[in-house]
Parts: structure tokens; C-alpha cells; sequence
């Protein structure tokens, strides 16, 4: 310590620590001195009433900077920084993006989230906190880390920001070209069997049938497994082939739903199964659910705006597109962010929640974070997956949030009292930012030329047409 004195590295200091109770009663008072006094002595702090002196004492701890006690301890510099009142730990670290500004102290929340025991992330707040501006910014910055990202939107609103970085945006609607087939298979990776992904597929396209067809008896069930695998297998798609022929127009191309609907008709017990199956494979659905995929995931970033979508099918197309991105996750392993926005779309259905949970619990071996993005949480809290989607993200944001949904957020993530206040008079843009065990205040932060990008503002969003057009002449 002496070395540390005499070069400054460390500082003597005279120290005081004043503690001022409060209470209705003089019972609650001496109740909180005694377990005030308990706590600290287990640390072998020693506290002491300033008998004869409560006015001095008061004094002290008001914001005067009177000190009329003088009761000093000598501290040097490492011990005194523990008693540092206001606990705000540095989420600042030298690699990763810039996610904000840190309420505490202004310093700044660098970070990268591939660093965490798992890359996902969830973000609760009312509509028009900022969940996507934030989320915007963030994959903003990640593709210039060699990051990839791909975006289920349902509002189109990232088009522009596809647009802005040279990505893909793909239209998903009953009348758009793009077309995302159910029956595509990934290619077995080199530890997988191609018996395993003809297996899990079939099992993923039961959970797609039950939400199409509105539920399945488990009679049901079974015929629909089994057709399944007979509709493969009518294309030669079976353990046997190579999985190299799968899917290819010169190979073994992939069935369509019509293939199912053939198997269908010719088995015992599915009448009811076609007829249902039907509205798919004919008529205006047809064009979007009976047709091979013809979507290129090549780009480094993907969007899928589903905004025109029809508000029926949505659970349906999110599940398809979910999976079709699952399929190209697998294939290749690379950094990647996934984003879902307003997932409760998702989490409507048992089996669309289950497919959710699934792809955030096993991202971490394909080197993905998934972002799951919601308005409400009661209604995210309500499926059997939302909490375990919770307790598998590392990295918690939480913004501004409605008196109708405070008090289940304050439950799911053990805030105090002074935090749910934070939270429901949170302005745009801040929120409570957990990453792992540590939590901070922050405020997200663009430069002008991302919030250029970015934001959704119309009136802005006009300006920018405006002035494109002007440009575009
Ligand atoms: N950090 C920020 N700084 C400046 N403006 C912001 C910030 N965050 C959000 N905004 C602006 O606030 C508005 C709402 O933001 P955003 O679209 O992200 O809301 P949201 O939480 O996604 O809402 P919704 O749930 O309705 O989609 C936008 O106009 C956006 O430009
Ligand atoms: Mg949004």
C-alpha cells in the first residue's frame, strides 16, 4: 500500500458514512436499525446511532455537503470505491457495437452480444417506445462486424433499411412472387443422418398442418405423418436417396402441397383432411402455399415483410418463413442476428410458440442470436414458452411500458420499486438494458445518418421521399 501511496495510484481519504432512517413508528424504527444493524455487522461493519446528535445527523445526510459529525474512518482508494452509492456497472467493453449511453454515468454501452453464454435477446415495450429503432441501429452496426442478418417484419418498415444496406426484401402476401414452400429440406450437415432431417421435418410439417388445417385429432395425426412420409417418398426423397439429389429441378425435386393432397385422397380416414387441405391447394391461397420456394437467403441481409399478409394466415406464413430460415441457418455456419419482430404473431400458436423456443434454444451452436421483439408481455408471458424464450436470452431490453403490463414485467425480471417507476415514465429511446448478470440504464443513441435510415416517423419518412424524389429528378 505504501508503493501504491507514493506513486498515487492510491489516495488516503477521511471517510464518513452517514445512514438516515425513516419510519412511521418508533417500533419500524428500531425494527430497520436492528436489521440495518444485522446486515452490516455480518460484514463486520459496526454501525453507531448518533445519540444526542439525530439533528447533525440529519444535517449530514440531506444534500447540504455539511459534514457536522466528523466521525472519519482514514480509507484508502480501493476499499472507499465500495462504497460507491450508486451501483452502475460498466457494461464498456473493447470489442462489439455501440448499444447506447449509460444513464449512470454517462459512459458508454459498448458491447457485443456474441460474447454472452448465449447471443439472444428480447425486448418489451409499448408501442412506439423504440424496439425497432433500437433493433435497427443494432443490426446497423453488427454488418459492419461481418454479422448477417435476417428480419421477419411485420409491418414493413425495414424495407427501407434493406433498401439503405443493399439487402433483400422479399413482399410475403397471397398476390407477391415470392414464394416460400413448406416441403424444403436442409441438407443434412455432416454429424446428421438423412433419416434425422426427413424425421424432424415431418414432425415441424405436422405442427404447420395443425395450425393450416385448424387442429388435428390424433387420428389425424397419424395419417398426416404418414402421408407425409408417402409424399416424400413418392418423390424418392427417402433415407435411401443421396441428399445431395434433394431439391434439385434436375434431381429429386421437392413435393408441393397438391403432392400431399394426392397422397391424401387416396388414404382411408382423411376426407376431411383434403377438404380442409383444399383451400390451400386451390384458389387464391394456392398461389402462395402450393408453390416451389424461389426465395434467395444469398444476401447478407434478409427481410421478410409480411405487412400484407392476411391477418388469418400470418401465424401460418411466419411459421413457413421461420422454418425456411431455419433451413438456411443450418445449412451454413456463419454470424448471424435473426429478428423477430412483434412476435406474438408467432406466439399465437402452440406450435408457431414451440418452433420459436426451439430455434432461440438451440441458436447458440449455429453461432445465432435471436432477437424476439414484443409489444405485450402479458400476452408473451401467457404461452408455455414465453418464459423459457425469457430464461434463454441473455440480453434483456426493456423500454417504456404500459400500467397495464408493469407489474408482470416487474415480477418476470425482480425489479424494484424505483425501476418500475423508470420504466413506465421512460422516454423514447431508454430503457433498462440487461446483458447477462449486470443491468444499466440506457438511452439509444443514432447518428444523423442512421436515424436517416432508420426511423418511422412519417413525417420524416415523407422529408425522405421528398427528397429522393427531388434527387432521382
Ligand atoms: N433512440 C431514439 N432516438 C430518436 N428517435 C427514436 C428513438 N427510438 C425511437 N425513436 C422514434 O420513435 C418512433 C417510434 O419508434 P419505433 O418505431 O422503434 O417504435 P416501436 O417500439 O417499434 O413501436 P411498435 O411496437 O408500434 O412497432 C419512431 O418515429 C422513431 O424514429
Ligand atoms: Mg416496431
Amino acid at each position: 500500500l505504501r508503493d501504491k501511496l507514493q506513486t498515487a495510484q492510491e489516495r488516503m481519504f477521511r471517510f464518513s458514512l452517514y445512514i438516515t432512517i425513516y419510519a412511521d413508528t418508533e417500533k419500524g424504527l428500531r425494527d430497520i436499525e436492528t436489521n440495518l444493524r444485522s446486515i452490516l455487522e455480518s460484514r463486520l461493519i459496526y454501525i453507531k446511532p448518533a445519540l444526542y446528535q439525530q439533528k447533525e445527523g440529519f444535517v449530514c445526510t440531506s444534500p447540504y455537503d455539511l459534514d457536522l459529525l466528523m466521525v472519519t474512518t482514514l480509507m484508502n482508494t480501493a476499499p472507499l470505491s465500495s462504497t460507491f452509492p450508486f451501483i452502475s456497472f460498466d457494461l464498456s467493453s473493447n470489442e462489439g457495437i455501440l448499444y447506447g449511453i449509460n444513464r449512470h454515468n454517462n459512459s458508454l454501452v459498448l458491447f457485443d452480444r456474441f460474447t454472452l453464454a448465449n447471443s439472444n435477446s428480447v425486448i418489451f415495450a409499448v408501442s412506439g417506445a423504440g424496439k425497432s429503432y433500437m433493433v435497427k441501429l443494432e443490426i446497423l452496426r453488427y454488418l459492419m462486424l461481418g454479422v448477417d442478418g435476417i428480419i421477419i417484419d411485420p409491418e414493413n418498415e425495414y424495407k427501407f433499411l434493406a433498401e439503405a444496406v443493399g439487402g433483400s426484401f422479399f413482399n410475403i402476401s397471397l398476390a407477391s412472387e415470392h414464394h416460400i414452400n413448406p416441403f424444403d429440406l436442409p441438407p443434412p450437415r455432416e454429424d446428421e443422418k438423412a433419416e434425422d432431417v426427413l424425421r424432424t421435418n415431418i414432425i415441424n410439417l405436422v405442427g404447420l398442418m395443425r395450425i393450416m388445417l385448424g387442429g388435428l385429432t390424433p387420428e389425424e395425426d397419424g395419417i398426416m405423418d404418414r402421408a407425409l412420409t408417402e409424399t416424400y417418398a413418392a418423390k424418392d426423397i427417402t433415407p435411401e436417396t443421396d441428399p445431395k439429389l434433394w431439391g434439385r429441378k434436375e434431381g429429386l425435386p421437392f413435393p408441393i402441397m397438391s403432392d400431399l393432397e394426392a397422397v391424401l385422397s387416396t388414404m382411408e380416414g382423411a376426407e376431411s383432411l383434403v377438404r380442409r387441405l383444399q383451400r390451400f391447394t386451390k384458389g387464391v391461397y394456392a398461389g402462395f402455399f402450393n408453390q416451389p420456394s424461389n426465395i434467395d437467403m444469398k444476401n447478407r441481409l434478409v427481410v421478410f415483410g409480411i405487412r400484407d399478409m392476411e391477418d388469418e394466415l400470418r401465424p401460418m406464413a411466419l411459421f413457413m418463413i421461420l422454418r425456411y430460415i431455419w433451413k438456411t441457418i443450418t445449412s451454413e455456419m456463419k454470424k448471424r442476428l435473426l429478428i423477430v419482430d412483434e412476435a406474438w404473431w408467432l406466439m399465437k400458436t402452440e406450435d408457431g410458440a414451440s418452433f420459436l423456443f426451439g430455434t432461440v434454444k438451440r441458436a447458440r451452436k449455429y453461432w445465432l442470436g435471436v432477437t424476439t421483439i414484443t409489444q405485450d408481455v402479458n400476452d408473451f408471458m401467457k404461452s408455455d414458452y414465453g418464459k423459457p424464450i425469457i430464461t434463454n436470452s441473455s440480453l434483456v431490453l426493456l423500454m417504456k411500458q404500459s400500467p397495464a403490463t408493469i407489474n408482470v414485467v416487474q415480477k418476470t425480471f425482480n425489479l424494484t420499486e424505483e425501476e418500475k417507476m423508470l420504466l413506465l415514465e421512460a422516454p423514447v429511446g431508454e430503457g433498462m438494458f440487461f446483458a447477462g448478470t449486470k443491468h444499466v440504464l440506457i438511452k439509444v443513441l443514432a447518428s444523423y445518418t442512421e436515424d436517416q435510415i432508420i426511423t418511422t416517423a412519417p413525417e420524416e419518412l415523407l422529408k425522405i421521399k421528398q427528397a429522393k424524389k427531388e434527387l432521382g429528378g
